[in-house]
């Protein structure tokens, strides 16, 4: 077997949201015990402290910050710039959920926990940008989660977590000029929060055996690395396996019309099985839609026929 060499970050340096527990707090420890500078950011103080304590006393260099993702991004980003002089990673990792039936959550509760998962996350992103064009080898990697496909009494968090994967997939097209490189994750890890999440010991048992932090970590400081291209990509990751993940469309059919009656005579039609066909971008489903009706267009539809200028 060949050697695997160990990544090495060589002082540069990463913000890692949420760091003070769960899958943040695994982040930042590996990402300094391969010789980035993290900057702990939780909004409870004690716990970023603890993080920081156990990098340091690992011989790795990190500091800690509690100034919340939604209203200080700006201080959290200057705080990485007056610590260590420069910003190259960002691990937009916190975010908080509340379960409850959609008509019956409280309404500042609902909005809470999606601007926390979601706002946070354009906020931090917004603040990080030029720096991580300046790195010149910016990476920001964004959690999501699988609950964006849908998860009845978590509509607040799914919502979040779908505009997540939204912003990202978006951002790419753009920081793919500017030389940073955007993923998105879908983890699945036991913490704090999936203890709260799920009651069933039996689950509960099967989390703890085969989903531990580290191995989100080991994902995201394979990601966060200078020497890795992967970008624009969404990726499931749980315990030591990982999917490639895609929107997807199912055959597309056609009615002899645009009436409602036509579309309800159809209805079978339109819900059955079939091959799917992967939508990477919101251009991919629009050539495929013109391609349907107008298969000549195949060969003069340029792949980024729906993309909008930014001028
Ligand atoms: N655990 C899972 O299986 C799972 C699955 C899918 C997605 N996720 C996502 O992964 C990320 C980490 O999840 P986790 O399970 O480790 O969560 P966690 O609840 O264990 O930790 C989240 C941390 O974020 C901090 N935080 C909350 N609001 C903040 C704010 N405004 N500013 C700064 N810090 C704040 C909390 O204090 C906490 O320490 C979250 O975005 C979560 O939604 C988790």
């Amino acid at each position: 077997m060949s050697e695997v060499r160990e990544l090495d970050f060589g002082g540069r340096v990463a913000i890692v949201t949420g760091a003070g527990q769960g899958m943040g707090r695994e982040h930042a420890v590996m990402l300094a015990s391969r010789g980035a500078k993290v900057v702990v950011n939780d909004i409870n103080s004690n716990r970023a402290e603890e993080t920081v304590k156990t990098i340091t006393d690992a011989g790795g260099t990190a500091v800690p910050d509690s100034h919340d993702i939604v209203t200080k991004s700006a201080d959290l980003v200057q705080n990485a710039i007056d610590s260590f002089g420069g910003l190259d990673i960002v691990v937009n990792n916190a975010g908080i959920n509340a379960y409850g039936r959609f008509w019956e959550m409280d309404r500042d509760l609902w909005w809470k926990v999606f601007d926390t998962s979601f706002r946070g996350v354009v906020e931090v992103s917004r603040s990080a940008m030029p720096h991580l064009i300046e790195s010149g080898s910016g990476r920001l990697i964004n959690i999501s989660s699988n609950a964006l496909m849908g998860l009845p009494n978590d509509t607040s968090y799914a919502a979040a977590k779908a505009a997540v994967w939204g912003l990202g997939n978006s951002l790419a097209g753009e920081a793919r000029d500017v030389g940073v490189q955007v993923t998105t994750l879908l983890p699945v890890a036991w913490t704090p929060m999936t203890e709260e999440a799920f009651g069933d010991p039996l689950i509960q048992q099967v989390m703890r055996d085969h989903f531990p932090s580290s191995s989100v970590s080991a994902f995201v400081t394979w990601l966060a690395h200078q020497d890795t291209t992967v970008h624009g990509e969404t990726f499931e990751i749980a315990g030591i396996s990982a999917a490639r993940t895609a929107f997807s469309a199912m055959p597309r059919m056609q009615v002899t019309e645009p009436s409602p009656e036509v579309w309800a005579a159809n209805a079978a039609n339109l819900t059955k099985p079939g091959e799917l066909t992967p939508l990477l971008k919101a251009s991919d489903s629009f050539r495929a839609q013109v391609v349907y009706l107008a298969p000549e267009m195949d060969s003069q539809l340029p792949a980024d026929a729906a993309d909008v200028s930014s001028n």
